[in-house]
């Protein structure tokens, strides 16, 4: 299903490693959640050759652009970000120091040898299965002239190789990402992400709930899982039996701390009657569940290869929200898929009146090289696709300020995070991940309080304690 995109962001990993030399080390992040983490875990894998973060890249030893190939021009942007890279590379050389440029993840995988055809002074190219091998790539890149390629999907499981995380991932201290499964075989027609990052895999149990146990121990309270079929989990038990989602919320559930536990991304042909359950029965399932639908219409779905029907996932929502009815549902949706009439694009603004979202990312169609929507006949006109989107970000937009709306006035738990934008304030976020604002003493961050919300703003919302003499 691919992730949620995280935009650009500059990872700040870890504490300095003081034996090794000391050496400057820049990551720029684009695209999804799993990016965000693959990047802190590059960090993990290069901190004992002596690697520390920086926040700019002109002082680097290495640069990493870890790519996304999802949509858009993504091999123009990493191009154009070469370009200046090229020019501070230049630059300290001059100066006599030398600067290890590598290009990881998806566009990486997808455009290895055009990279370095068109990037010569690019030194590694990785794929999303190898950044294990880091330290050995660096290491052959830092002697050798020339630059070293590796985009095979390797036959190691790149977890059983990754060195342990100490400390929490991003996005900060309280709530941290960890990747339980990769790769997707449903081959969805308009989407590269199972020749990027491979077949379906998961990571053990074990592995899985010691890193938990480590965050939870560092002071992680709320976990997000992540896979591109999330909910296609299948990992080997520490019994020998392979365990699914479900059977691994409820171990995750038992780790002291752990109080907040979301999954994402899930595909709705491997929601099952086990995880529905768990979303009544196991209070740390948080209430939200981003299940991309893609379509409402059964023409496009069968022509996407969903393998489902707009009522199948109707049927779905129903059974999802009699088992947990304050369930919040957040979906994907592409516009402009080859094929696409006015009927189905009025199919699919109906299925969101039926359901109603809490929050949606609708996108155009974007022809992905090598993916079987790419070459079919009856592409969309830009212009009506930007129409249609158009409509269809109107009304997910009037969903999402209604669910947030209907917030007013509610008690909310609210897990906090950090300190707020204003003076005296301090920030967290809802079962349904909406952030909310409170004033609020700083010794609160890292616990879940009772929220009086009182407003909603345009992507937030904001409250007062609920017990404010207790909180004084
Ligand atoms: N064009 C537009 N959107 C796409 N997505 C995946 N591939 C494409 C594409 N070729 C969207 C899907 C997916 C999300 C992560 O990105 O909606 O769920
Ligand atoms: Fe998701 Fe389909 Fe892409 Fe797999 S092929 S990652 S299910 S959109």
């Amino acid at each position: 299903m691919g992730l949620r995109q995280s935009g650009v962001a500059a990872i700040m990993t870890r504490t300095p490693d003081q034996t090794a030399p000391s050496r400057a080390l820049h990551v720029i992040t684009w695209g999804c959640q799993m990016n965000v983490y693959d990047s802190a875990r590059m960090g993990d894998v290069l901190r004992p050759l002596g690697y520390q973060p920086v926040d700019t890249p002109d002082t680097a030893d290495m640069i990493i652009l870890n790519t996304c190939h999802i949509r858009d021009r993504a091999a123009e942007k990493v191009f154009s970000e070469l370009g200046r890279l090229r020019l501070i590379k230049e630059t300290r050389k001059a100066e006599g120091q030398q600067t290890i440029i590598a290009v990881a993840g998806c566009v990486a995988q997808a455009e290895g040898q055009e990279i370095l055809a068109r990037a010569p002074y690019v030194d590694i190219v990785l794929g999303p299965q190898t950044y294990h091998r880091l330290p050995e790539m660096v290491a052959r890149a830092a002697r050798a002239g020339n630059a070293v390629i590796e985009t095979d999907f390797p036959t190691e499981q790149k977890f059983d190789f990754l060195p342990e995380a100490e400390a929490p991932q991003t996005p900060g201290n309280y709530t941290a990402f960890l990747t339980i499964q990769e790769g997707c075989d449903k081959f969805c027609s308009f989407c590269v992400v199972p020749y990027t990052r491979g077949a379906e895999s998961s990571r053990s149990v074990q592995s899985v709930l010691a890193e938990a146990r480590r965050m939870a121990q560092s002071g992680v309270r709320e976990i997000s899982l992540l896979g591109q079929n999330v909910n296609a989990y299948h990992g080997e038990g520490p019994d020998g039996t392979v365990w699914d989602l479900t059977h691994l919320a409820y171990a995750l559930a038992e780790i002291p701390g752990l109080s907040r536990i979301r999954y994402t991304t899930s595909h709705p042909r491997d929601m099952n009657d086990a995880l529905i359950a768990a979303h009544r029965d196991l209070p740390e399932l948080m209430p939200f569940l981003h299940l991309p639908v893609q379509s409402g219409s059964d023409r496009i779905l069968r022509a996407m290869n969903r393998g489902h029907t707009a009522d199948e996932y109707r049927d779905l929502v129903h059974r999802l929200r009699a088992a947990k009815p304050d369930l919040a549902l957040s979906s994907d949706f592409i516009i402009g898929h080859p094929g696409e009439t006015d009927e189905d694009f009025e199919a699919t603004m109906q299925l969101v009146r039926d359901v109603g979202f809490a929050l949606a990312y609708s996108f155009k169609y974007s022809p992905r090289p090598g993916t079987p929507a790419a070459g079919a006949p009856l592409q969309v006109p830009e212009d009506v696709k930007d129409a249609r989107l158009q409509a269809l970000q109107k009304l997910l937009r009037e969903q999402q300020d209604a669910f947030n709306a209907s917030m007013v006035g509610k008690t909310v738990p609210v897990l906090f995070t950090g300190k707020g934008r204003k003076p005296g304030q301090i920030a967290g976020r809802s079962p349904w991940l909406q952030p909310v604002h409170v004033i609020g003493p700083d010794r609160l961050i890292g616990q879940t309080v009772p929220v009086r919300i009182t407003e909603r703003l345009t992507n937030s919302l904001g409250g007062i304690l609920e017990e404010e003499n207790v909180y004084a």
